[in-house]
């Protein structure tokens, strides 16, 4: 089988990989792929953007693939799906209108309204004025959302009332016409990222996301520092109910809308503090880096499975295979990311820490000639799998410390959270 993989991040690394360990696939390209794509046996890059629909299936069209897996919601969101559907090339990924389950927060609330699913309480608004009356009402702490893709910029928890009024502000002036303002909800985050052919949904083993810059949750936003997985958290019955009370009514309610989404359903969740989940965002797509915590434990072919949901038989597949044991993915980036940061440092390293039992999941990377040089703000990530939570940390730390660039920074606490519920 051939395969074509969208993306350039790490989660699109891990993909790759993962799916080139099924024995079923010969060949795999990437579009564009990183330096770690352009390294994998199998796998050849194409240097095309994640924004260029048409090139791409121009690509998946001369290389006959047989199925495309698509990385970014930027993609998913310009109609990838639609446009290798109408060409009749298998892709994994819902089409536009599924897609704006992440690309319109007001979409995505309403559409959980109307299934019933447990979201925050608030509202749309399409002008400062009453966006700003309703936090007047509210009180702080509350939370501002542009309702559009933003690339994890588009979300404000403001703990006062001048902090919200600049968020409403900032969005408007930022060209959104639409914002969400809603209850900041109170407890501990998890990521369920769940497989779905539109009718049967099966989630994969819990994750926990970290998304600050800095140790203890401080400092900026950024595109994630590290995940684990299982997340403890998220216990068999939290589960359950989310898998009930959550993601199969939203799959209904996309198919009372007509949109048959075949993809990945990914619920960003808050559980209060009494145990109860209520879904902070829903993403179209594969997360990042929960993907290569995830993908790592996955015993069941990954090709088995997305080809169960694209060809509509989920509900067939006799349940997913999972390795035993905790995978701690940890992500080394560029000295002032998320901010501003420089390119073109040497990496070295990658072997020595793979020697040690751990896979480095490249990201911000490219190949100049044979050096392995930094490309972007987060570099590549490291997971170690061990027996056990402790084990896994201690691994995956030691592989990081064995790679090197100028400027190499990355959180030493992840996984904080697991470990103080271990008491
Ligand atoms: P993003 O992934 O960029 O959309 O950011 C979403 C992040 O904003 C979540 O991971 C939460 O940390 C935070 N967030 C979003 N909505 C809420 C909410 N209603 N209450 C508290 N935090 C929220
Ligand atoms: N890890 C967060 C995301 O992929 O959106």
């Amino acid at each position: 089988m051939k395969v074509l993989v969208i993306g350039n991040g790490g989660r699109e690394h891990a993909l790759a990989w993962k799916l080139l360990q099924s024995p079923r696939v010969e060949q795999c390209w990437c579009v564009p792929g990183n330096g770690g794509t352009a390294l994998l046996e199998g796998c050849k890059n194409i240097p095309l953007a994640v924004e260029d629909i048409d090139g791409i299936a121009q690509v998946a069209l001369q290389n006959q693939v047989d199925l495309v897996v698509v990385g970014p919601e930027v993609t998913l969101s310009l109609g990838i799906s639609d446009l290798l559907q109408q060409e009749g090339i298998p892709v994994f990924g819902p089409t536009q209108l599924g897609a704006k389950i992440e690309s319109s927060k007001s979409w995505a609330k309403t559409l959980m309204a109307e299934a019933g699913v447990p979201i925050a309480q608030g509202e749309t608004f399409s002008n400062a004025a009453a966006a700003k009356a309703y936090i007047t009402q509210q009180g702080t702490p509350i939370v501002v959302k542009a309702d559009g893709l933003a690339a994890g910029k588009g979300v404000i928890v403001a703990q006062t009332v001048p902090e919200a009024y600049t968020a409403v502000d900032d969005l408007f002036k930022a060209g959104f016409s639409l914002i969400v303002v809603e209850e900041c909800l109170i407890g501990e985050e998890v990521s369920i990222l769940a497989l779905t052919d539109g009718i049967t949904v099966r989630s994969l083993l819990p994750a926990q996301d970290h998304k600050r810059i800095g140790d203890g949750d401080t400092g900026l936003n950024t595109g994630g520092m590290g995940a684990y997985c299982p997340a403890p958290i998220a216990t068999p019955d939290l589960l359950q109910r989310v898998d009930k009370e959550i993601l199969q009514p939203t799959v209904t309610a996309l198919r009372n809308r007509g949109i048959d989404y075949r993809g990945v359903l990914y619920a960003g969740l808050m559980v209060s503090p009494q145990g109860e989940p209520k879904v902070l965002e829903y993403n179209c797509r594969f997360g990042d880096p929960e993907t290569q915590a995830v993908l790592p434990l996955l015993k069941t072919p990954l090709d088995q499975v997305i080809l169960a949901c694209v060809q509509q038989r989920l509900g067939e597949l006799p349940p997913l295979r999972w390795r035993l044991g905790t995978a701690v993915c940890v992500v080394a980036v560029s000295a002032g990311y998320p901010g501003q940061y420089e390119k073109g440092k040497l990496i070295t390293g990658i072997q020595e820490a793979e020697a040690m039992g751990v896979t480095v999941f490249q990201a911000g990377t490219a190949l100049e000639g044979d050096r392995l040089v930094t490309d972007g703000g987060r570099v590549l990530g490291v997971t170690a799998i061990r027996q056990n939570f402790s084990e896994a940390i201690i691994g995956v730390y030691q592989g990081v410390d064995c790679i090197d660039f100028e400027g190499k920074y990355y959180r030493r606490d992840i996984g904080h959270r697991a470990r103080s519920r271990k008491g």
